[in-house]
């Protein structure tokens, strides 16, 4: 078979990362797969920039939607990021022209999955998003694909590297909330606009998404109840630490009487428990099921390489040919979400 042709929209850390996996593992991947991958296009905002990866020899855009709609693609793989935007009009436009997507967007699954999705049935073509949700922990294909036989009842964890990873140093060294979050930033884990990492926004993006995935329902952001970090103090860690607890930013759907309760927020986790052993930039994503009881995937959550990984094998999907539905089922056939309920103070 021809190679799959990908295009690459936006080159910052996952971008570049991506590039790098596919320059080094590329071949493995053709024998594994029975059809190679190869970036044929790019885009990004500024062609000049030093991003220690090589370009020569592939076409660059500094429009998505050029990129999204050109006949030298066969993929579009969306790193650009946000809700709106570039991001969303170049993804409609992939998806229009016959393309096969792969995103690590949660806030734009978060905001229009279920209208993509739809758009992506439409033309009979994928949209992949493994590298949306907590990085490198394959949590979608998962719940998709591995845990399918369940009805579960409960699905939540610690879904945002950046902010665990300056709860940790908060504790463990006693640094400054203000400078492990510069240090968050530096090392590529938190968001282009970081306060969607420490409000909380950033979670509920991923915990709306894996709710649907998990329950069956449409992806329903706007009910989620939001708490953020940025109140955290080394005074409440202390407090909590003298009983027998650690404070984690978790993410919770579970199935209640009146439906799914989706919520986020700072939660006192007992030290014993497995979630409370998660530190720094790894998260965790622990699923209750009927048939196979509780698990729980602990891996990196953020990162350029980490998320990569996850995006590669969206890829590697395509080159084998894997049509799985999208929200693991038609979105047409999503049962209408019942409204969460507000976590009661
Ligand atoms: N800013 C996100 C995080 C990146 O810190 O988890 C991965 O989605």
């Amino acid at each position: 078979a021809n190679a799959l042709r990908l295009g690459v929209a936006g080159l910052g850390t996952v971008g570049a990362s991506v590039i790098r996996l596919l320059g080094e593992h590329g071949d493995a991947l053709a024998r594994k797969n029975g059809r190679a991958v190869e970036v044929t296009a790019v885009s990004a905002r500024d062609r000049t920039r030093d991003r220690g990866i090589d370009l020569s020899g592939l076409t660059f855009f500094t429009d998505p939607i050029e990129l999204a709609q050109s006949d030298e693609i066969d993929v579009f793989v969306e790193l650009i990021g946000g809700d709106n935007g570039p991001a969303e009009s170049s993804v409609r436009a992939a998806l229009s022209a016959g393309k096969h997507v792969v995103t690590a967007n949660k806030a734009l699954l978060a905001k229009h999955g279920v209208d993509l999705a739809e758009l992506a049935e439409d033309n009979g073509v994928c949209l992949n998003y493994e590298a949306a949700i907590a990085g490198g922990i394959p949590i979608v294909k998962t719940l998709r694909e591995s845990l399918s036989g369940n009805a579960v009842t409960r699905i939540y964890g610690i879904m945002n590297g950046t902010c665990n990873y300056i709860l940790t140093r908060m504790e463990k060294e006693g640094i400054s909330f203000e400078d492990c979050l510069a240090d968050a930033q530096r090392l590529g884990y938190a968001e282009a606009d970081p306060t969607f990492d420490i409000e909380g926004n950033d979670t509920a993006h991923k915990l709306a998404v894996l709710t649907s995935l998990a329950f069956g329902t449409k992806i329903s952001a706007d009910d989620i109840y939001l708490e953020g970090i940025t109140s955290i103090t080394t005074a409440d860690i202390q407090a909590a630490d003298e009983l027998g607890y650690r404070i984690k930013l978790l993410g919770v759907a579970q199935k209640t009487d009146t439906g799914i309760e989706q919520r986020v927020h700072p939660t006192m986790v007992p030290k014993q428990s497995a979630i409370a052993q998660v530190d720094g930039v790894l998260n965790a994503v622990a699923v209750d099921g009927d048939f196979v009881g509780g698990l729980v995937l602990v891996g990196p959550g953020a990162g350029g390489d980490a998320t990569a990984s996850s995006v590669v094998s969206d890829i590697a999907d395509l080159a084998r040919g894997d049509v799985t539905p999208v929200l693991g089922m038609p979105a047409k056939d999503l049962a209408d979400y019942t409204r969460a309920r507000m976590r009661l103070h």
